[in-house]
């Protein structure tokens, strides 16, 4: 045996000075909550591939709101869910559209909440997909008025920040230019900068209605595949003014995550997406894995990947065991 010998082990015996070396801390001011709005009262209906999230008529989402700022998380981010679907998905650009009523009940009653917006139409058109649609393809440059629009009526509702999610080319340049035209030049823009054409997504289309009527999104989302073309997404809505750039999903992208942290100096987001979360609620139910240290570890995972956000559904789970501090 070498004499002296190093013992990694010796940092690793007692819980003070583990505490002490982690090189990593989840807290709760890095996470954001998402929540889907629906038209009505009273309603809170469970999603079935989400246990524990809900589609929350406007009353019920400002309570869910109050309850999550009072846990300390510092934002939640608005999907909504419209009355009804057409080809260009108007309700998503309407002044009483289901995002803008929850936007400005949010801001009225839980006023130090950050409120930030899903920017897409998905959820609002026919078709289901997050652009304009002619002869059977999604077109690109006629998409970007229309997400121009949806963004500025944020705005206008009084969104915090808003997050372009649809992959459109330009989308941040149009949506800044519209911003500031309409006089928001403060109002900064969460770019989904890194988002694949991932099946992860296949609850929250459950969630939002918002699964495409033919074809899939890879036209427009990145093949799973790719990390130099994500590089290229997340350099182009930098340059064309995005404020925070995301990656998405979270967990099977760790690398493009701290792949984007070394190379961008811009504040990083993830989003732990909603099959990511159903996965560990489910294999939590079924007693095959720890879900309160699975999820702890997945967060804590993300965050050491490198990102500053994580946008989670676990965000008020997260929270209360922070605050119980058995997060550790
Ligand atoms: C809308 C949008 C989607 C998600 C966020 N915004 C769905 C999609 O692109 O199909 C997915 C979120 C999740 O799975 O939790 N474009």
């Amino acid at each position: 045996m070498t004499h002296p010998m190093f013992r990694p082990r010796r940092l690793r015996e007692k819980q003070l000075l583990r505490k002490m070396v982690r090189e990593t801390a989840l807290a709760v001011d890095d996470l954001v909550y998402p929540l889907f709005a629906v038209h009505g009262r009273g309603v809170r209906e469970p999603i079935p591939s989400m246990p524990g999230q809900f589609r929350l008529a406007i009353d019920e989402l400002v309570k869910e709101a109050k309850d999550a700022a009072g846990m300390g998380i510092p934002a939640v981010l608005l999907f909504g869910l419209p009355a009804e679907k057409d080809p260009r998905g108007s309700e998503a650009y309407a002044d009483d559209g289901i995002v803008q009523q929850a936007v400005r009940a949010v801001k009225d009653r839980v006023p130090d909440l950050l409120v930030v917006t899903d920017v897409c139409l998905c959820q609002y058109t026919s078709h289901g997909h997050c652009g304009i649609v002619e002869d059977g393809a999604v077109r690109n440059d006629p998409t970007l008025e229309l997400l121009a629009r949806v963004a500025v009526s944020h705005a206008e509702a009084g969104a915090d920040m808003v997050a372009p999610s649809d992959m459109m080319d330009g989308r941040v340049g149009a949506i800044r230019e519209a911003l500031d035209e309409a006089s928001y030049t403060d109002t900064p823009i969460m770019a989904y900068s890194a988002k694949y054409a991932s099946s992860f997504y296949g609850p929250f289309r459950d969630a939002a209605g918002s699964a495409p009527q033919f074809g899939d999104r890879r036209s427009y989302q990145l093949d799973p595949a790719n990390a130099l073309e994500a590089m290229r997404e997340i350099a182009l809505d930098i340059d064309e003014g995005a404020d925070i750039v995301m990656v998405k999903p979270a967990l099977p992208y760790l690398d493009i995550i701290s792949r984007a942290k070394a190379e961008f100096g811009l504040p990083l987001a993830a989003y732990s997406v909603s099959g990511e979360y159903a996965m560990i609620r489910a294999a939590g139910r079924l007693g095959w894995l720890d879900e309160e240290r699975a999820m702890l570890e997945a967060l804590t995972a993300i965050r050491r990947a490198g990102a500053d956000l994580v946008i989670t559904y676990f965000a008020k789970d997260a929270a209360r065991l922070m605050e119980r501090g058995t997060a550790r």
